[in-house]
């Protein structure tokens, strides 16, 4: 008996902020997928998770919701169990960067750091919020974009032009936390020195380097590709740029949601530096839970780690991380695996903070079969770190036509006649059969290999392939037809012994895929849980299986309306009758605090208004939203279309105060340019229900008061 493999797996440590996207649950269920694989080839896996607790945006995010953060980031971590559970997903731990582990493992790995003389300290001026009291995370800080003069840009980067900046170079910088204009102020950062030459020799043979377990590339060829350019350019935050790599600022100062740095009072580390520290963290938690020594486990030389993670976080993972662990002497992991992004229905790549397109629980809810994302998934996922898009047609069809329809179908073909005609027993396969039978063994390395690839597009092609075969098989010989044939029962008993071999097969090369649904077959067909070895050992003659049941439902197309509609007013009381859509129309998807923000609202005085000659719809509004004089002395005002003629008249408008959207962009009409809109209620269904409300504030309100 050769000793087993010992993996320790990973997935990405998702920000505690939110709950699981469909993105997460895609990295999830690719990482699940070769976990299971590994341990039907008899490895021991430790496959952990945990949040990614700390940084700014959460300590202002639980601040904003009135909990400390620990308090907050537990909320969210009591949501992650239905969406795990729900998709079959098999962490063998959830924990949290956190938890005890991750701040003794933090200090212990940085001071192992600094004695090997890679610490740094040096003073950075940066933005700091006089009326918070705290420095600025670059995100937290706007203003103008020094490149194309958009307004409300980020500090790091301009969304609109997409020029890249220090928050120093933003025209009239502000804190978006206070509204504020903030001061540079100097503090004392330590920092992480990539750029000493030992630790750039060693990056540089680590990333191009094997693997010195299987001899094969740590990283894939595109990723290494992409990491390379880090070594040769670097753009400094005050815009110029050198040779190599940069220093690592890991310092931030209180307040500070993370792990204190050890001797550095009122210094934090940057969550990113205990961030991946976490996998470590979540792993000594559960081997202590079941009490083994994580130091042991961890020493044992053939102990093999990888990482899987998206395309937006490789340099984390591709450089830090390793110089972290290398020069603080411990391993570093055996491979880093690198997916692309999933979309939906063609959408845009799905933002972290504004969520999904796709909702995992709603998918649940609707009594969708999480397998059939998993094979969906499976089916476009093929190891490199292109980005996929989830279309709901071509789902439909891959679980329709592919799945069920070939694959499933086939135990449904033969397995009557195995009970009704034989007792549950299996014959034995004839000639022809037992060929077909060797063409699907012969497939076995095939699959294996595209596993061990996370090749699981070629995995689920094989499959199909095979499966095409075998209803090649089936339609060739009719059972149905063999069942009325006088004399032709040792044939249909060959034939649905054969059909019924070939099921336990490709359910075998399946099985990591579709976890729930083998077990089903295991149990149908009385036999222990499929591992890899048994590809070669098929069912003897006489071996009695169950009943068939009915093992997948095929996916409804309302079912797929029902999951892309947008969401109405979720009452649960109203779920048995018939919903209610407020106004003709359903509710626009959620967004957050800061989507709103964005949109500015004022009270406006109508100072003027007068129908627009050539339009019946139209009123031309003049708008004072309390914005002055300019420098002629004239009073600035805003020159409004609106498309309320029917329903007002000029002179019932003029003096009255109303609501408008004062930071629209100017739009060009027919009739002029158009400053704004003013807010006015209407039911989607002009004809259903007609009528046109102008909004109006209560008595006391002035021009340009804010609307929030
Ligand atoms: N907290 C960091 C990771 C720390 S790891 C030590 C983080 N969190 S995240 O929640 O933003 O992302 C977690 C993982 O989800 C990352 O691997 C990221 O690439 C992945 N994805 C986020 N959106 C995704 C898609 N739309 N599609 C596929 N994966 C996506 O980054
Ligand atoms: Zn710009």
């Amino acid at each position: 008996m050769s000793v087993p493999r010992r993996l320790f797996v990973t997935t990405a440590l998702p920000y505690a902020n939110g709950n699981f996207h469909i993105g997460h649950i895609m990295e999830y269920i690719q990482a699940d997928i070769w976990v299971r694989y590994q341990r039907m080839q008899g490895a021991e896996v430790n496959f952990v998770g945990a949040d990614d607790a700390h940084g700014a945006p959460i300590m202002i995010a639980a601040e904003k919701a009135g909990k400390t953060p620990q308090q907050f980031v537990a909320d969210i971590a009591a949501g992650r169990k239905p969406y795990l559970d729900g998709f079959h997903i098999a962490f063998d731990n959830w924990h949290s960067t956190d938890g005890p582990e991750n701040h003794a493992l933090a200090r212990q790995i940085y001071l192992d750091l600094k004695k090997a003389g890679l610490i740094a300290t040096r003073v950075v001026e940066q933005f700091f919020d006089p009326e918070k009291n705290m420095f600025l995370p670059d995100r937290f800080i706007k203003g103008e974009c020094p490149n194309c003069h958009a307004k409300d840009q980020y500090g790091d980067n301009c969304e609109v032009c997409g020029a890249v900046y220090a928050p120093t170079d933003l025209i009239k910088p502000y804190s978006a936390l206070s509204g504020v204009t903030p001061v540079l102020k100097s503090s004392e950062h330590f920092f992480f020195q990539l750029s000493d030459p030992r630790c750039v020799k060693f990056l540089e043979d680590w990333v191009q380097g094997n693997d010195d377990m299987d001899g094969k590339p740590r990283l894939q060829p595109e990723v290494v590709n992409k990491v390379k350019e880090w070594f040769s350019v670097r753009t400094h935050p005050d815009g110029s740029t050198s040779e190599g790599l940069g220093d690592w600022d890991i310092s931030r100062d209180a307040p500070y949601f993370g792990i204190e740095i050890p001797d550095a009072p009122g210094k934090y580390f940057y969550v990113w530096l205990d961030a991946p520290i976490g996998y470590l963290a979540s792993l000594k938690n559960l081997l202590e839970k079941r009490g083994q020594s994580y130091d042991d486990y961890m020493a044992d030389p053939a102990l093999e780690q990888y990482h899987f993670i998206g395309k937006d976080i490789v340099t984390f993972h591709t450089l830090f991380w390793p110089a972290m662990l290398h020069f603080s002497g411990r391993k570093t992991p055996n491979k880093v695996f690198v997916h692309g992004f999933l979309t939906v229905n063609n959408g845009e790549k799905m933002s972290k903070s504004r969520g999904t397109g796709l909702d995992p629980l709603k998918y649940l809810s609707l009594g969708m079969n999480p397998e059939w994302l998993r094979y969906y998934l499976a089916a476009k996922l093929n190891g490199r770190n292109e980005d996929i898009d989830f279309n709901a047609d071509d789902f439909m069809a891959r679980v329709n036509s592919d799945l069920i329809g070939k694959y499933i179908n086939i135990a449904s073909r033969a397995a009557g006649f195995i009970s009704k005609r034989f007792g549950g027993k299996l014959g034995t396969p004839g000639d022809d059969g037992s060929t077909l039978l060797q063409l699907l063994r012969n497939e076995t390395p095939v699959i294996a290999q595209a596993y061990d690839a996370r090749d699981t597009a070629r995995v689920t092609r094989t499959a199909m392939y095979l499966a095409d075969r075998v209803n090649e098989y089936v339609d060739a010989n009719k059972p149905w037809e063999l069942a009325k044939k006088e004399g032709a029962e040792a044939r249909l008993h060959d034939v649905c012994t054969v059909c019924i071999e070939a099921f336990r097969l490709l359910t075998l090369y399946l099985k990591p895929v579709l976890p729930a649904l083998a077990a089903s077959v295991e149990s149908f067909l009385n036999i222990a849980p499929l591992s890899f070895a048994d590809a070669a050992r098929p069912l003897g003659t006489g071996h009695v299986i169950g009943n068939y049941k009915h093992l997948m439902q095929r996916v409804d197309v309302k079912q797929l309306d029902a999951l892309f509609e947008a969401p109405a007013l979720a009452e649960p009381e109203q779920s048995a009758t018939e919903s209610v859509v407020p106004g003709g129309e359903a509710l626009a998807p959620m967004i957050g605090i800061d989507d709103f923000a964005r949109i500015d609202l004022r009270i406006a005085k109508i100072v003027h208004c007068e129908a627009v000659e050539g339009s019946t719809k139209l009123l031309r509004l003049t708008l004072d939203v309390g914005e002055g004089v300019d420098p002629q002395g004239s009073p600035i005002l805003r020159n409004v279309f609106s498309g309320i003629a029917g329903a007002y008249k000029p002179q019932d408008l003029i003096g009255q105060l109303t609501v408008m959207v004062a930071n629209l962009a100017p739009r060009k009409m027919k009739f002029g340019v158009s400053e704004g809109m003013v807010l006015a209620a209407s039911h989607f269904d002009e004809k259903k229900q007609p009528g046109i409300y102008v909004l109006h504030p209560w008595a006391g309100a002035q021009p340009g008061l804010r609307v929030r």
